[in-house]
């Protein structure tokens, strides 16, 4: 498997991308857990609509697979107005970015996907868009250049990105609101199995739906990644109903422990712990003796790590805990 499609990585595959547009929440209420999110969201939604007015740019960040594009449809759903969906890396050079504002109608959204992405000319097209909306345009070349500028009709940007400390700061300030979603916890995610079970027409119980949502490190759409693997296996060695032997089962083949973690994730505890006596270690050294990537370390294994309470941040580098040490049968010393 390639390591970029591991079952348990956050990140979109292939196959999630019919299910997803079935299983993706239309509305608010669709939306389950992230209540703080939700709770400044419908308030900024119910203003702005009232005041007849578009709302604000929305900076949304957090780790992969946790509803940021989902929020974004939501959004202009709720809205009641268009979304135009594009990504930092897909707009290649400001007049892309140019020809995309001039088609925005008041009230539109533009979502940008990973917008640290975004490279540094095209993001100071952006500047004056965001603020003034107002596009600056040099028209003629040498010493006949001038620079025109295009009002532009009042749009919505909503950013997503999964490092929000990348992103410049002139960026990061125009941005009216920044929202922070976080892993989702057990109850949330069981509802969520439970949700895309019944559009899905899977008949699953309370157990099967706990187990696996016990294993789907805080993330939505891994939850609804592994209910389709078990859904496969209950059909195949049961009677198609998803119970919780049925969720055990089928993730224990998948190579996934009870806490979600995978074979790379057990190889960089054990790495940590059989190299670097529990760290404190870098992350580039990780990385190298892993062979993993450090991005993909801090962006896909470290924040469930952290969240299961396995791994901590000190100034000299991560350092494992007696939790972890525990998990996989080793002996934890006191330092
Ligand atoms: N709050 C939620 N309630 C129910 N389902 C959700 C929720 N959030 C996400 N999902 C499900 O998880 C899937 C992944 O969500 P989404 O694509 O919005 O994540 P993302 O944060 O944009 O990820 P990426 O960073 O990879 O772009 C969605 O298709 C949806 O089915
Ligand atoms: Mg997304």
């Amino acid at each position: 498997m390639d390591k970029n499609e591991r079952i348990i990585g956050g990140s979109g595959i292939r196959e999630d991308e019919e299910i997803e547009t079935t299983l993706r929440p239309r509305w608010m209420s669709d939306y389950i857990g992230q209540d703080k999110a939700k709770n400044k969201l419908n308030i900024f939604i119910k203003a702005a609509k009232q005041r007849r007015e578009p709302i604000d740019h929305i900076l949304l960040h957090g780790p992969p697979g946790l509803g940021k594009t989902t929020l974004a449809g939501i959004i202009a759903n709720e809205m009641g107005v268009n979304i135009k969906i594009t990504s930092g890396p897909a707009i290649e050079r400001p007049s892309d970015l140019a020809s995309i504002l001039t088609n925005l109608t008041t009230g539109d959204v533009l979502f940008i996907d990973e917008i640290h992405r975004i490279n540094r000319s095209v993001e100071e097209v952006l500047y004056p868009a965001m603020e003034d909306f107002a596009l600056d345009i040099i028209v003629g070349k040498g010493p006949s250049a001038r620079s025109l500028r295009i009002d532009l009709d009042h749009f919505t940007l909503i950013g997503a990105t999964t490092r929000a400390g990348q992103l410049s700061s002139p960026l990061r300030d125009r941005f009216g609101v920044l929202l922070n979603l976080e892993i989702y916890n057990e109850d949330s995610l069981k509802t969520i199995v439970k949700r895309s079970a019944g559009i899905l027409d899977v008949p699953i119980d309370d157990f099967g739906a706990s187990e696996i949502a016990k294993r789907s490190r805080g993330t939505p759409r891994i939850a609804n990644r592994l209910l389709k693997r078990v859904r496969d296996y209950s059909e195949v060695m049961g009677d198609g109903h998803v119970n919780q032997e049925m969720s055990k089962e089928g993730l224990d083949i998948l190579e996934i422990d009870e806490l979600g973690l995978d074979h790379t994730d057990i190889r960089i505890i054990k790495t940590i712990i059989e190299n670097f006596g529990g760290g404190p270690v870098g992350i580039d050294t990780i990385a190298a003796s892993t062979g993993e990537e450090s991005i993909t370390i801090e962006d896909v294994y470290e924040p469930y790590l952290l969240q299961i309470g396995f791994l901590t941040r000190t100034p000299r580098g991560r350092v494992l805990t007696k939790k972890a040490y525990e998990h996989l049968g080793y002996r934890y010393m006191e330092k």
